[in-house]
């Protein structure tokens, strides 16, 4: 029966978003929580500064030269079209960055390399080229989810595989029990990592390499920020012996040159697996504006870029880890990406106690006006993003200042 207003459109949503009861469940989704706490602090605060440490991506402009040979080749009339699965000189741009980068070679330009319209899309695609009704999906959590959201679309099953603190965040693969590894087709893992920061060893590779090997299994690296750095040189999944045979690393122009709206990236490694991802790919877009594409073959050829941004946000995350460790809270430096992971305190002293760290979060929105993202998948712990916005390097100085002058006073209990 329709209540009045209500269309027949309603009762049609499909089960994956929720069929009827789509845009009217009473559960609020994480993300969408943290957008409401800070639309409300920020009206019950008019005029107060809030510290964005809660975004996911860079606060900067891609660099001159990548903006300039876009400008140049969006005028290009050659450029009009559609790209398809892209443009010959892109795949051979990705295929020397590898090279170049993380020292793997020998890619094949023509049957290795696929662009995506960001590493977004091309994880989306992954379960609908691979995973049957009943298949399974390993995933690490916390962690980015779009691959075990399509999973479950296309009726596979995901299996978290928890990134514990005293694990160095990789997942246990021995704990994995026989008849999940049955069923399992594709395991997801993302290093340097989201959200923890955690750095994958050569050792580890190695290990996902011979458990892919052993069950069967499709390994896809999301490397969205393998360029981002600090100790260690950036390390490709590929650069291991026998990665090529069972999987495939995907790469984004987002974080690593500040592209994140342009939406470009390259998937990279075996070549059936390319194959099955150039198909379904072909079935969903016409490729990226082959401008944009050019625009991506400059960046690919200056990870000097990369470089620079690194180094930026190394300096604020050792500033940040600083302020944070002076506050008691146990903040060590990542080994790559932007992000810190710190463990929730349990309470303010003679104050509020957190039994989540979205309660944590929550409390330090409102109350301080401070942004952040919670984590509560394996321990409970927060996210501090180095890509807040400030006016030039003295700037973001004033903005940590600021950050301790509005947490003093707070004795955390952990
Ligand atoms: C781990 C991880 N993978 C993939 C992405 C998607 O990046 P993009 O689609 O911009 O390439 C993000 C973005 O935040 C991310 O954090």
């Amino acid at each position: 029966m329709l209540q009045s207003g209500e269309t027949y459109i309603q009762s049609l949503f499909a089960e994956r978003i929720g069929g009827a009861m789509f845009g009217k469940e009473q559960k609020i989704y994480k993300f969408e929580k943290i957008k409401r706490a800070r639309r409300a602090a920020l009206s019950a605060h008019p005029g107060t500064e809030l510290i964005d440490f809660g975004v996911g991506e860079p606060d900067e402009m891609a660099f001159p030269g990548v903006v300039q040979t876009l400008r140049k080749e969006a005028a290009e009339p050659e450029n009009r079209g559609y790209a398809d699965n892209g443009i010959q000189e892109f795949k051979e741009a990705a295929a020397r960055y590898m090279q170049k980068v993380y020292g793997v070679g020998g890619i094949n330009p023509e049957t290795e390399v696929l662009h995506g319209i960001g590493s977004k899309p091309v994880l989306a695609m992954f379960p609908a080229i691979f995973i049957n009704p009943g298949d399974v999906t390993l995933m690490t959590a916390p962690g980015y989810e779009v691959m075990g959201t399509h999973t479950r679309w296309y009726g596979g099953a995901v299996v978290n595989l928890p990134l514990r603190e005293e694990n160095g965040f990789l997942p246990d693969l021995d704990s994995i029990p026989g008849d999940v590894r049955k069923k399992a087709k594709l395991l997801y893992i993302n290093y340097p990592n989201n959200p923890t920061g955690a750095g994958a060893t050569r050792a580890f590779f190695e290990k996902v390499v011979k458990f892919a090997r052993e069950n069967s299994v499709i390994v896809v690296h999301d490397a969205a920020y393998a360029a981002l750095t600090f100790d260690a040189r950036p390390l490709s999944f590929l650069s291991v012996s026998g990665a090529k045979e069972v999987g495939v690393e995907v790469h984004s122009l987002s974080k690593a040159y500040n592209m994140t709206g342009w939406r470009l990236a390259f998937v990279v490694g075996n070549e059936r697996v390319i194959a099955g991802y150039g198909n379904v790919k072909d079935n969903y877009d016409s490729g990226q504006f082959k401008a944009i594409q050019k625009a991506g073959v400059y960046a690919l050829g200056h990870p000097e870029i990369t470089d620079e941004i690194a180094a930026k946000y190394e300096r604020r995350l050792r500033a940040m880890a600083a302020v944070l460790a002076e506050m008691g809270f146990n903040a060590k430096m990542p080994a790559g990406s932007f992000y810190l992971y710190v463990k929730m305190p349990k309470g303010v002293r003679n104050g509020k106690r957190f039994s989540t760290a979205e309660e944590f979060s929550e409390f330090l929105i409102t109350e301080k006006l401070i942004s952040t993202v919670p984590w509560d998948d394996a321990g409970a712990f927060i996210r501090f993003s180095a890509t807040f916005e400030s006016q030039g390097k003295a700037d973001e100085q004033r903005v940590l200042e600021e950050f301790k002058k509005r947490m003093a006073g707070l004795q955390f209990e952990f």
